[in-house]
């Protein structure tokens, strides 16, 4: 009777232990797509454990959700890897992801698929420093929740849409080192969110930057290492809260005399333009991380005070005529 029993219990046992242990909480149209992706990109290294016997849940370089969505893919970050391919039309077909990483992977190149227009839940978009050409996709603006976007370190051409204003959860906006042409747009003026940082350096926009710039109150500001030009004196302002200012090695050409940076700005890089005028006093009141004025055609002297002296005479260097600390002084 007792060795009945013990049997029994035994059995229930191994039938509970089984039915727990094959619970996939991998949903099966996101283990099929996983899949698809893998043999799509030729099983990089990275991804080769990914075994179809196992829970895609637990997969490497895989998250999913909890029960609300029922346990549906968030999250796919493949980084580091030799794999040779495209972004694989298949993403798209990952209805509930939220983060997509394609990070380092020197040959991976081609377009970026107009697939991942279907990504409605998609909030971070990071596909750096791969070699993806072509087009920053017009179709992104589509995806409301994007608050991410990082394209930076590839060779993307064509023009910057406008339409990406449009997205009213962006946070960050970072497409440095690619090939951008074009001229940055106007409507970039007016973002629907609340944009902490625009990283556009290492291109080759071209023009003026539009007026409207000057209604941004943004945190980091790179424009450096384009073909920009004309007036930019409108990005700063005494009321303003932006932290970073990086203008470098582009065409501007305004007057800094009258300029008033805010007091919150501790990145100030201007070298190599075409800015005139003098140093102004306000400057002094600044709490300068880094500063540079080289490569300009300024003149006049240096307001001594503040952060100002901190810096090198290589922070003022090949300018027309500045003079007084840390230069010589003025005749
Ligand atoms: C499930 O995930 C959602 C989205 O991440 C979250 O808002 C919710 O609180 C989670 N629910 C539980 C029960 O953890
Ligand atoms: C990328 O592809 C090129 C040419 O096919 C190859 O020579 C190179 O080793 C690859 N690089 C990596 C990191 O896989
Ligand atoms: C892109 O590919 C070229 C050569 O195929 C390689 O030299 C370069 O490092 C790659 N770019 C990146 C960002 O990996
Ligand atoms: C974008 O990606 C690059 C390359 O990995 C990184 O250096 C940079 O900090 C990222 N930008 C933002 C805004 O996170
Ligand atoms: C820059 O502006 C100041 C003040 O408005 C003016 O005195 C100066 O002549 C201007 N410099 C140049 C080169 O235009
Ligand atoms: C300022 O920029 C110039 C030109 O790029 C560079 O040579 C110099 O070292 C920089 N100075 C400082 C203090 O960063």
């Amino acid at each position: 009777m007792e060795g009945k029993t013990t049997t029994l219990l035994l059995l229930l046992f191994t039938l509970l232990l089984t039915t727990s242990l094959s619970k996939d909480l991998c949903h099966k149209d996101d283990k099929n797509t996983l899949l698809k992706i893998k043999k799509a990109m030729n099983d990089p290294y990275t991804i080769i454990s990914w075994d179809p016997k196992d829970d895609c849940c637990t997969w490497y370089a895989v998250e999913c959700g909890n029960a609300s969505i029922n346990h549906r893919v968030t999250s796919l970050d493949i980084s580091n890897d030799d794999v040779s391919a495209q972004i694989p039309p298949e993403v798209g077909d990952l209805p509930y992801l939220e983060y997509l990483i394609f990070h380092k992977l020197p040959n991976l190149t081609g377009e970026i698929p107009p697939t991942i227009t279907k990504l409605k839940y998609l909030r971070y978009l990071w596909l750096s420093w791969n070699n993806l050409s072509g087009p920053v996709p017009e179709l992104l603006s589509q995806l409301k929740n994007l608050e991410y976007i990082n394209l930076s370190f590839n060779k993307l051409s064509g023009s910057i849409p406008g339409s990406l204003s449009l997205l009213p959860k962006l946070e960050f906006l970072e497409l440095s080192r690619n090939k951008l042409t074009g001229s940055i747009p106007e409507s970039f003026g007016s973002f629907k969110g609340v944009v902490y940082a625009l990283y556009l350096s290492h291109n080759q926009l071209s023009g003026s930057i539009p007026k409207s710039l000057g209604n941004l109150d943004i945190n980091q500001i790179d424009l450096s290492r384009n073909k920009l030009e004309g007036d930019a004196s409108m990005l700063f302002g005494a009321k303003k809260t932006t932290q970073h200012i990086d203008l470098s090695r582009n065409m501007f050409q305004f007057n800094i005399s009258k300029v008033k940076v805010a007091k919150t700005v501790n990145f100030l890089d201007l070298n190599h333009n075409s800015l005139t005028g003098s140093i102004p006093v306000q400057w002094t009141q600044l709490d300068l991380q880094t500063f540079n004025v080289s490569y300009k055609r300024l003149c006049g002297r240096i307001p001594q005070g503040g952060d100002l002296q901190r810096f090198d005479a290589y922070a003022y260097l090949h300018n027309k005529c500045l003079c007084d600390a840390p230069l010589q002084s003025c005749k």
